[in-house]
């Protein structure tokens, strides 16, 4: 099967720009999967909750129902991050829509990242693996941020992920070797969806890297997106191909795990 990585730039609070970008790549790119960035529905930087809550989208409002058609009449699946309403809580989601609607699900970030503490609630989703038969596939899903905690990777794949999607909006260059290490340790493919471009808020400027990239199950890269270009990468996976985590006649990474050795 074939998964795509979107790289690009929204436009900071233009939700209808930033939509009808997001719904043109989606009818026009040949994979099975399309993995998008962190909030690329709005753009990234805000300050409150307030300015959340004025442009944030409820899982099953028009927004999310409107790629979920495409993706049910596409025949494809799609993730994609948005700033979520449930109530009085906000999150820093992302929709896993796929052809079938009953196993859509959205996933909310559960560590936030600099400023996010004043904006977003903390996810209480947890990590969660959909199995997706048709394509033979187990997705699991992570947001940004996320990645400086091994443990997530490492319960998705104990969960069962052949896949998993990370949507980012990444501003250090320190987590591709992290990423790539994530995929190997725990043998599983890795869809980083970075953004490009950069936000200024009451002075202060933050610059997403791009890089987005697709790291197969031994860590090497499968596809890379430049550092400051609108990109569209794909690769072929093969996910039941991570279904084996022996490496030799005697080790297997998951029967070896030692957990009670383990202070965690
Ligand atoms: C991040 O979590 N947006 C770095």
């Amino acid at each position: 099967m074939k998964i795509a990585v979107i790289q690009f730039e929204p436009v900071f609070r233009d939700k209808e720009k930033n939509l009808s970008k997001i719904l043109s790549y989606i009818n026009n790119i040949d994979s099975q999967i399309l993995i998008f960035p962190e909030l690329c529905l709005t753009g990234y930087y805000f300050l409150n909750r307030e300015e959340v809550n004025e442009i944030a989208e409820h899982s099953k409002g028009d927004v999310i129902s409107e790629i979920q058609a495409l993706s049910s009449k596409l025949n494809k699946g799609v993730v994609i991050g948005f700033p979520e309403k449930d109530g009085e809580k906000l999150y820093n989601s992302c929709a896993v829509t796929l052809p079938d609607k009953a196993k859509s699900r959205i996933y909310r970030k559960t560590h936030l990242f600099y400023r996010e503490r004043f904006c977003f609630d903390p996810g209480d989703t947890g990590f969660f693996v959909i199995d997706e038969p048709e394509w033979d596939v187990k997705i699991g899903t992570m947001i940004c941020y996320d990645w400086r905690f091994p443990e997530v990777a490492r319960t998705l794949a104990l969960k069962g992920a052949d896949l998993i999607v990370c949507p980012s909006n990444l501003v250090t260059n320190v987590w591709q070797n992290a990423l790539s290490t994530r995929a190997l340790e725990n043998n599983v493919y890795m869809a980083v969806a970075n953004r490009i471009g950069s936000e200024t808020r009451n002075g202060e400027t933050l610059t997403f890297n791009g890089d987005s990239a697709i790291y197969d199950y031994n860590g090497g890269v499968l596809a890379k997106a430049s550092q400051g270009d609108e990109s569209v990468i794909i690769a072929e996976i093969e996910p039941a191909k991570t279904r084996k985590k022996s490496f030799n006649e005697f080790n297997d990474i998951f029967s070896d795990r030692r957990p009670e050795m383990y202070d965690l």
